[in-house]
């Protein structure tokens, strides 16, 4: 398996080894057929996919699935994942969506309500975001978790990692003293831990689960579930 360049990767020094951004992929593939039921016939959606850390670990452990859809807002990275990824396994495709984020993509079109990922309707058994919500505000969050609602079959799983905390305010960007330093646009959004709740419980899922400071820089694994 083709491993992405070195200064494409992302999530901090950590990832630079090649064993060590390996495992982790291997781990998270793990997580998804361990906690979300991930099988050879699974359909998965990747928002903010980065360099195919997941479809590589999915490869990897498994193999083929049934489907899987990688999305980010960086050019550079879809790029790769598509020269290197979905060439040698189409059933691996990936997209870049020109939404933007005022780290990853400053100069892409703001999110409007009404906005649609370019799926149908419960095309996926499990949508995953690692290390994503960590640098999404509020609105554009609200918007992504409806879709999630519509594009996740009945019962369909929700993975993703968050800054989360009690007794803070509701959002935070880099927030000062909080884990590290943080420097530049949506570092770090923190969230508070009920009121992150209360989002995802108004777009007709729920948390069935969470690990808290478990991921990257003490990010907390929440687990949802469509509703119904
Ligand atoms: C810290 S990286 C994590 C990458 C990948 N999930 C991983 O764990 O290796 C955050 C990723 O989210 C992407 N991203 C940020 N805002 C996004 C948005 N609104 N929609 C989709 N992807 C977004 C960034 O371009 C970047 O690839």
């Amino acid at each position: 398996m083709v491993l992405p360049p070195r200064e494409l990767r992302l999530g901090g020094p950590s990832f630079a080894d090649d064993d060590r951004f390996l495992k982790t992929a291997q781990d998270e593939t793990r997580r998804l057929v361990t906690s979300l039921g991930l099988t050879s016939g699974s359909r998965v959606l990747d928002v903010g996919c980065g360099v195919g850390r997941l479809a590589i670990g999915i490869l990897s452990e498994v193999g083929d699935i049934g489907g899987y859809w990688g999305v980010d807002v960086d050019e550079r990275f879809v790029h790769w994942c598509r020269q290197y990824v979905e060439r040698e396994h189409p059933k691996f495709r990936f997209i870049r969506l020109d939404v933007g984020n005022p780290r990853y993509n400053p100069s892409g079109e703001a999110l409007v309500p009404g906005f649609r990922f370019p799926f149908p309707d419960q095309a996926f058994e499990i949508v995953y975001l690692y290390s994503v919500f960590s640098h999404m505000l509020e609105g554009d969050a609200r918007l992504y978790l409806r879709e999630f609602h519509r594009l996740l079959v009945s019962s369909g799983r929700l993975f993703f990692t968050a800054f989360a905390e009690d007794a803070v305010p509701a959002v935070t960007i880099n927030p000062p003293g909080y884990r590290r330093p943080w420097s530049g646009p949506l570092h770090c959004v923190r969230y508070e831990t009920g009121f992150l709740r209360s989002m995802v419980s108004e777009s007709g899922l729920t948390i069935d689960r969470t690990e808290y400071a478990t991921e990257t820089d003490g990010q907390t694994a929440f687990y949802a579930l469509k509703k119904s």
